[in-house]
């Protein structure tokens, strides 16, 4: 027997475990293991009931996700799912950890399952681009009924084994797997239960059947959130097959589907950024083995928009928090504000009824910033100005405990400047969320020249422990994300003066998957904040510009780049804002020419591609593909596209570099290539090839 799985026998029950550590991955080792295994005992006369486990920290987590580019499926998978199936013994499937994938389409051909209270069970392939291919797509339907099928198959999310359990996914909560697993088959022997399979067993989906709009609803609930999106339209279809097709009919077409999208670019992008956001979480520069201090209770500093975000997403899981104003009353309105998020979340039915009230229990509002004390971390959300954040960290210098982490949410400004005004610039280092601060996953942490490795793993680990993607950067003007986004934003604002108009950038961008055009952001943001910079700074703008001194800041005005109706976000193009740019553009002698959607795309993202360039050249961020979680998480980059590095390596960086020199010798040298991009391109490289000099 193949040593990954083993065979042991209790009398009349045959215990399969598999041991293929981590995670137990589908190899093909594993699944001719198990087949040979389950042959055996079906073989064996003495043989009555036969229960499939796992050692080590979970069940099966599905195929090995590096092999994805060799052929699809482990050899001897099919084999081995027709024989479970087909077995005359009952087969319990005991889980603990996760069943992840092929994991859980294994469980699904057993005739039975049981789980651990901790277990979690989902077909999380759509968000790797593909679809289950192992007839998940067929049997979870008539395991569970196609609504909760949908979540799972279309929306990618796993679930627990409490609504495993009422959705009649699994049959018992065990205390351990192999001798829960074990009791129940000596159960379904006592009870000479019938060992009907799931592809035999329409009753679940027999309602959806008679009125397809159960599952079509499910569905458009779905996939509203997928646009641009292959997998989760076609996994929806596949679920549809379930449905409306007999069995090996829906099995066959299923897996054509799979097959088809394994793949395809964009399974490709998306198991490419899977694979950059674990990478992510490598540290480089840190001694191994450094471990983070523990954190127990946090202070947040400032109760406006990103310190009452960042204050929810430490709520949410769990961690107590000091949030510190200025006034009374600013705090009493920024209590009330995530109180407000977090009852319209409830509402949803997104979190429980009762979480808003516990949550809000968590949050500890006072004035005064020698409050500090008992915090183990501090992030300071105040005013974006060096002296404001100045003197907020001489004050915490005073009153934070020895040790505690001293991080600042700044957006741009000099990390270690800001340490100078403490006596311990070790424990200072920068915690850079992204609005809205409880939604973006994104936290850049901004590691300044003197910041110790153990404060740093520290905003690593905490980051990850709230559910935010931390990303390492080095220190400079804007860090990574917003760097890179301001040339793109600032070639925005410059096609209006070659006669393209706001809507067509901002529809141009949608369309090829960004959340949100530059326009429409200005004006939720506000562009009287640009623009107020802009004097300050003595920096002309004049098409944003006569934007504002017409009044025109935005939502909050009701006018801006679009108009709004009252009371609504959605923004209408304004032929009041055309006429604006006209006699703008008049005044300054220019005339409007067509621009193409191609040529707004080149223009916004190469320059924003070449900032990458330099970023990683000057080594602020390790990999390319840290760059690309940044863009993934921090702006909402379409995951099919990989991120920008990503997107420019398929493109081909030659291509790229070709337009940057066209650009830069028709608009001027603010496309002049970056020195790396020439390097990579004279050696035939890719950005992803690029290793940071030791
Ligand atoms: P905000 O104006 O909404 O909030 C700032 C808050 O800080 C106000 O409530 C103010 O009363 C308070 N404050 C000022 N001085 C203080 C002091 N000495 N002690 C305690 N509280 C004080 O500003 P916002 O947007 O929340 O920005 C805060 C920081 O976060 C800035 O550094 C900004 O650059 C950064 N940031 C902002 C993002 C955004 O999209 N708004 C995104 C990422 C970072």
């Amino acid at each position: 027997m193949d040593n990954v799985v083993k065979l042991e026998c209790h009398d009349v029950i045959v215990v399969i475990t598999i041991d293929s550590p981590p995670v137990n991955a589908l190899s093909s080792a594993v699944c001719g293991g198990i087949l040979q295994c389950v042959k055996a005992a079906i073989a064996d006369p003495q043989v009555k009931a036969i229960v499939l486990t796992c050692a080590g920290r979970t069940f099966i987590v599905g195929g090995d996700i590096t092999e994805f580019d060799k052929p699809p499926k482990p050899a001897g998978w099919d084999e081995l799912l027709a024989s479970l199936e087909s077995s005359p013994k009952p087969i319990v499937a005991a889980i603990h950890g996760n069943a992840l994938g092929g994991g859980l389409e294994l469980a699904l051909v057993c005739h039975f399952r049981v789980a651990t209270k901790d277990a979690k069970l989902g077909l999380p392939e759509v968000k790797l681009g593909f679809l289950p291919g192992g007839g998940g797509t067929q049997r979870l339907p008539r395991a569970v009924g196609p609504e909760l099928a949908v979540k799972m198959i279309v929306g990618g999310d796993p679930i627990g084994a409490a609504d495993a359990l009422a959705n009649g996914l699994i049959e018992e909560i065990v205390d351990s797997p192999a001798a829960g697993g074990e009791a129940f088959a000596r159960k379904v022997l006592a009870q000479k239960r019938p060992l009907r399979g799931l592809r035999d067993d329409d009753s679940k989906i027999a309602a959806a059947k008679a009125d397809r709009s159960i599952f079509t609803n499910s569905v458009a609930a779905l996939t509203k959130k997928a646009r641009g999106l292959e997998a989760p339209f076609a996994a929806a279809e596949a679920v549809g097959y379930a449905i409306d097709l007999p069995f090996d009919e829906g099995l066959k077409k299923a897996r054509e589907r799979s097959v088809k999208l394994v793949p395809s670019d964009q399974s490709k992008a998306q198991r490419y950024a899977f694979f950059a956001e674990r990478e992510a979480n490598k540290v480089a520069g840190v001694p191994e083995g450094t471990k983070g201090r523990p954190v127990n209770r946090v202070a947040i500093l400032g109760a406006g928009t990103m310190g009452g975000g960042v204050a929810m997403s430490f709520a949410n899981a769990g961690i107590p928090v000091t949030l510190i104003g200025t006034g009374e009353e600013r705090l009493k309105r920024g209590m009330n504000i995530m109180q407000r998020n977090w009852e319209a979340t409830a509402a949803r039915g997104g979190i429980p009824a009762d979480a808003p009230a516990k949550r809000m229990a968590l949050i500890n509002g006072v004035v005064g910033i020698e409050n500090v004390g008992n915090a183990d971390l501090v992030i300071e959300a105040v005013f974006e100005t060096m002296a404001v954040k100045k003197e907020v960290f001489g004050k915490l210098d005073q009153f934070a405990k020895p040790g505690a982490l001293l991080a600042s949410n700044t957006s741009y400004l000099n990390i270690d400047e800001i340490a100078n005004s403490t006596k311990r610039p070790q424990d200072v280092l920068g915690m850079h969320f992204f609005s809205p601060a409880h939604v973006m996953k994104l936290c850049e942490i901004v590691r300044g020249p003197r910041t110790a490795p153990d404060a740093l793993m520290t905003a690593v680990e905490i980051s990850s422990q709230i559910a935010k993607v931390p990303v390492v950067v080095g220190l400079c003007d804007g860090f990574v994300g917003n760097r890179m986004y301001d040339q793109g934003g600032k070639q925005a604002g410059k096609l209006l003066f070659d006669g393209a108009l706001p809507q067509q950038v901002d529809a141009a961008l949608t369309k090829f998957g960004m959340p949100m055009g530059p326009f429409v952001m200005g004006d939720l943001a506000g562009n009287d904040i640009g623009w107020l910079s802009r004097k300050d700074r003595g920096v002309k703008s004049e098409i944003a510009d006569a934007l504002c001194e017409a009044g025109r800041f935005g939502q909050k005005t009701g006018k801006g780049w679009y108009r709004y109706e009252a009371g609504s976000r959605t923004p209408i193009p304004d032929p009041e804002v055309a006429m604006l740019i006209d006699h703008t553009l008049t005044r300054l002698g220019r005339k409007r020419r067509a621009v193409s959607e191609e040529e707004i795309i080149e223009r916004v993202m190469y320059p924003i591609i070449n900032e990458g360039a330099r970023i990683l050249e000057e080594g602020i961020a390790a990999r390319a593909g840290d760059i690309d979680v940044v863009w993934l998480y921090g702006f909402g980059w379409p995951i099919y596209r990989g991120g920008p590095m990503y997107y420019a390596d398929q493109i081909g960086l030659d291509k790229v570099l070709a337009k940057m020199r066209e650009l830069q010798a028709a608009v001027g040298d603010e496309f002049k290539p970056a020195a790396l991009l020439e390097k990579l391109v004279a050696e035939g490289k890719k950005f992803a090839d690029f290793e940071q000099p030791a």
